[in-house]
């Protein structure tokens, strides 16, 4: 098992793994900014459509985590900030897959997106993710702070109501 880093070739390459993770997160009911139904043709869209470009202009980082070849987890460190915010980054859709959960996978991830970022170096991170989920703990134990809270920002992936999101951030001491 070791953590790679994808360029926009290799996404192509592994489009069936990443929409494979991507979907099975989704219909686990991760709130990942998708809605049900959401099939794998939107799932393809979405590292074809969003992922793909920003790593091939040279402003996203996609880090995955591989288990006997297959990718287990996956991070995404965006870079694509204003001239006034060239001092920060966005962590993206920390995902892992339902199968591989609990192992540590998600805290290696952040730690190696970490080491990524202050090599840009970029020394404030943010990330928001959906109130009360597992990955924050996750993300304040890796010590994020909590901005705040903005209730009612998200469509449950059910739908039926409107979830609250949590905005955090980091700030990395630089060598
Ligand atoms: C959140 C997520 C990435 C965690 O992945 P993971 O590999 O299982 O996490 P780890 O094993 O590295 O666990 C790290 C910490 O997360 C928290 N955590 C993760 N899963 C948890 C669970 N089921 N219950 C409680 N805490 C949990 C714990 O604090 C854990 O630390 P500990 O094991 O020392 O107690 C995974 O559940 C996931 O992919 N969820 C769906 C997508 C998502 O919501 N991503 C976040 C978007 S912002």
């Amino acid at each position: 098992m070791h953590l790679a880093t994808l360029d926009a070739d290799a996404i192509a390459a592994r489009l069936p793994q990443l929409s494979a993770l991507l979907h099975a997160c989704v219909h686990d009911g991760a709130s990942i900014g998708f809605i049900l139904p959401f099939d794998s043709g939107d799932s393809d869209a979405f590292w074809t459509g969003n992922v793909r470009p920003a790593v091939a202009r040279g402003s996203r980082l996609l880090l995955v985590f591989e288990l006997d070849g297959a990718i287990a987890g996956a991070v995404q460190l965006d870079w694509d900030t204003p001239p006034n915010q060239a001092h920060r980054a966005e962590v993206r859709k920390l995902l892992v897959h339902p199968a591989f959960r609990r192992r540590g996978l998600a805290r290696q991830l952040m730690q190696a997106v970490e080491e990524r970022a202050r090599a840009l170096p970029r020394q404030l991170l943010t990330l928001d993710t959906r109130t009360h989920d597992h990955a924050e703990p996750l993300y304040r134990s890796l010590g994020y702070k909590t901005a705040g809270v903005i209730p009612g920002y998200a469509l449950a992936p059910e739908g039926g109501r409107l979830d609250a999101t949590t905005i955090m951030y980091k700030q990395l001491s630089l060598p």
